[in-house]
């Protein structure tokens, strides 16, 4: 990687009065990842409105994207607003709406205040809770005229796990408060929605949801005990977070499996916090309009015959994959692969176990052997699974409101980088340092998507050392026609 930022300290993070956040934090420590190149990063900040112009000309009708609370309260709290913050998504979201697209807002995407962390002690603290609410009020206040689409919170079972022991050296993990953790987002998001219905949904008419990673497993053989492992993992990694926000608690297999190994440790204290029953009353009333479902990659789950054999180290689902004893979950973290299955197994669970309506909201390629502009591979990844989940919508009744793909733009990988993983459909120069972007070829899919209608079919791209036969899946899968969805409201979007 050729490209290094040499701006220093001159306060590029703090620019129009941004305040470093918990991820600004660590990349300013030298040796992380690139110190100080994430300050600029694709210069979104200055150029979001030739970014916003690419959706266009791809045809997307709504653009996600996330407010970054240390821009607009850059100590957290609304005693001291950024106006120029807040202008600048002002501005932002006129933007969107002037190129035809419905804005979707991420309130909280892992990029807390860093000195509202240090001053509550994070998500592990309760303190954060009415924090986040005010702030959520104050989005609400500020830009909810405009905007419909609200999703409280970015993947809180990936940020609770993976997220706080990556930014180790902001925060202290501690694995043991995975749970405490999750409790105090799901209580965040249960009164920032409440204060939505309560104040806001009468006038504003939007909807609020919160958005959740699945790694869907698939159980390696047809053997129960290994769908047992399957299922159970889908309970304690998604059912920890979306079950309490749809039916008032958490499952009773989470509770009796991470009870028994408290107890069985001898530890003393239980790491899977209570609902209050106030707290389970109000949430029992289903306290989210959809469920945002990020999905990449699966895992493959089977049973542990042998308990006391050292757990598969599964880095993704991170402490919760400990709490099952009895089943090994293997995730894959190559975000390359062209496997539709994932998709269809995501969704099928997701609607058929909660029966909310579903958004996805991240499904992408990133492949550093496709980061050119020539990325066939990324057509085909999205043809695949549009078609999935076309396909889930007309044979298995799923209700899916929307989708959109990661990402609008090459952007920042936290483990990866600006090269490792290009997930865009727009490339940014980052080996010149010009930053300049260019549309890459699997940009004419969505073109092509919205022009007739239809999901069109990609083979995915043989490679150079491929001797096989066959292609990555079948071509025997149907094409699926999105003009026959008329009631499910399908939009394209970039995220
Ligand atoms: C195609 O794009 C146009 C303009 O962006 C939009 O109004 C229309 O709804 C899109 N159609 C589909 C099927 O997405
Ligand atoms: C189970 O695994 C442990 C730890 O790897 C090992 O010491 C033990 O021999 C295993 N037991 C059986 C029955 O395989
Ligand atoms: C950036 O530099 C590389 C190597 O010098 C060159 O191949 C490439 O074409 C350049 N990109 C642009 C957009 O000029
Ligand atoms: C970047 O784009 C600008 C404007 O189109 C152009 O003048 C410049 O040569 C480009 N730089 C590189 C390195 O491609």
């Amino acid at each position: 990687m050729g490209f290094r930022v040499s701006f220093g300290l001159s306060a590029l993070v703090f620019i129009a009065g941004k305040a470093e956040s918990i991820l600004d934090h660590p990349q300013h420590i030298p040796g992380f990842v690139v110190p100080w190149s994430t300050d600029v990063a694709a210069d979104h900040y200055h150029r979001f409105r030739e970014d916003l112009a690419f959706a266009k000309q791809m045809k997307f009708t709504s653009h996600r994207f996330s407010i970054s609370w240390s821009r607009v309260l850059p100590t957290g709290g609304v005693d001291n607003i950024n106006k120029e913050g807040v202008q600048f998504y002002t501005d932002y979201i006129n933007e969107v709406i002037k190129n035809g697209m419905e804005p979707m807002v991420t309130m909280l995407h892992f990029d807390q205040p860093y000195t509202l962390e240090l001053a509550t002690g994070g998500w592990d603290s309760s303190a954060m809770i009415d924090k986040y609410v005010e702030y959520a009020d104050f989005l609400f206040k500020t830009f909810g005229d405009k905007v419909k689409y609200w999703n409280t919170l970015n993947e809180p079972n990936m940020y609770c796990s993976y997220f706080r022991i990556l930014m180790a050296q902001s925060v202290a993990p501690d694995n043991s408060k995975f749970y405490q953790c999750l409790h105090n987002i799901i209580l965040a998001h249960m009164k920032s929605y409440k204060l939505y219905e309560k104040n806001y949904r009468q006038t504003q008419k939007g909807k609020v949801g919160i958005s959740v990673l699945m790694l869907p497993p698939t159980p390696k053989t047809k053997n129960e005990e290994d769908l047992v492992a399957a299922e159970t993992f889908n309970q304690v990694y998604v059912g920890s977070l979306v079950q309490p926000i749809v039916s008032g608690d958490y499952p009773p297999l989470v509770r009796y499996l991470v009870d028994k190994r408290d107890a069985d440790e001898g530890l003393g204290r239980h790491r899977l916090p209570a609902f209050t029953p106030e707290e389970k009353e109000i949430l029992a009333e289903g306290v989210t309009d959809f469920i945002a479902l990020n999905v990449y990659g699966g895992c493959t789950a089977s049973y542990r015959h042998n308990e006391s054999a050292i757990p598969n180290p599964a880095l993704l689902p991170g402490p919760s994959a400990e709490d099952i004893p009895f089943a090994d979950i293997d995730c894959s973290s190559d975000f390359g692969q062209i496997d539709e299955s994932v998709m269809h197994n995501a969704l099928i669970w997701i609607w058929n176990t909660y029966h909310v309506p579903i958004i996805v909201a991240e499904n992408g390629y990133g492949d550093s052997k496709h980061a050119g502009v020539n990325d066939q591979a990324r057509a085909a990844y999205h043809s695949a699974n549009l078609r999935a989940l076309v396909q889930s919508i007309r044979e298995y009744g799923v209700k899916v409101l929307a989708y959109y793909t990661w990402s609008l733009i090459d952007v920042f990988e936290f483990s990866a980088g600006y090269d490792g993983r290009p997930f865009g459909l727009v490339h940014v120069d980052y080996q010149n340092g010009s930053l300049n972007r260019t549309l890459k070829n699997s940009a004419q899919f969505f073109i092509q998507l919205n022009e007739t209608g239809r999901v069109p079919f990609v083979p995915a791209p043989r490679e150079p050392d491929d001797t096989s036969a066959g292609t990555a899946f079948s071509v025997s899968l149907e094409v699926f026609f999105l003009s026959l969805l008329g009631t499910v409201g399908l939009w394209l979007f970039a995220g």
